[in-house]
């Protein structure tokens, strides 16, 4: 499963699905914002709804839209009872650092069979913990750590080695793409996967010289049409 869709617009999900290539789409509150919804919690579930049908029985991660312990937990079960393939975002901790978070994604995970994806972390010792907590997905934000001056490739190493090492079963997204480079670079240091901006698999797929080598095939198939 190494390609998720990070974006909550419709078309660019059809289209990625259509071909074959992703294995779950995820979201935040900034993205469905930037999709166009709005309206609060009845817009959100509506292009929720849309999503998980769309790409099922793929995983689609959904954010809680508040850090108070019981709406988190009780906006987590929700969303889990919408349909099958919904996992739930849950930050680290609070704005302010409030620890309530990891609580919450044991509770969740253990207490109520919801898989939680824990996001806006930027270290691997901030994913260990998460994965302690019994976290499912593991959301490191590649991008961020490098803008921050530190090397995405290393954290993502040290992760995954602590998960093997001490045989914890949670799959680490790297999120927060910037670059084309980025997705195969975060997979092969020890992503499971990478969630993308669609923009960068289009940057994947299309090659310059693949561009001018198809028009040479075209050219010369038109020529062969002709008669001697
Ligand atoms: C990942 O799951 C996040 O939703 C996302 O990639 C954050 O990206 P940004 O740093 O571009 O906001």
């Amino acid at each position: 499963m190494p390609i998720f869709l990070d974006t909550g617009n419709i078309a660019e999900i059809e289209t990625y699905h259509q071909m074959g290539i992703i294995r779950g789409v995820t979201t935040n509150p900034s993205i469905l914002l930037k999709a166009g919804v709005k309206g609060g919690m009845p817009a959100i579930k509506k292009r929720t709804l849309e999503i998980a049908k769309l790409i099922h029985p793929y995983p689609l991660s959904v954010e809680v839209t508040t850090n108070d312990k019981e709406q988190m937990l009780s906006q987590a079960k929700e969303f889990a009872a919408w349909t099958d393939n919904i996992v739930v975002k849950i930050t680290i901790h609070g704005p302010n650092g409030e620890l309530d978070n990891v609580e919450v994604i044991h509770e969740l995970e253990k207490k109520h069979d919801v898989r939680v994806n824990v996001t806006a972390m930027m270290s691997a010792q901030q994913c260990f913990l998460a994965a302690l907590a019994g976290a499912t997905y593991v959301s490191i934000f590649g991008g961020r750590v490098n803008n921050m001056g530190y090397n995405s490739n290393e954290e993502i190493q040290k992760l995954r080695e602590l998960l093997d090492d001490f045989n914890l079963p949670s799959k680490i997204i790297v999120g927060s793409t910037r670059e084309v480079l980025n997705i195969v670079e975060w997979l092969h240091s020890g992503a499971h996967i990478v969630t993308c901006l669609p923009k960068l698999l289009e940057g994947m797929l299309v090659h310059p010289y693949s561009k001018e080598t198809v028009q040479m095939f075209l050219r010369d198939a038109a020529e062969t049409e002709k008669q001697l």
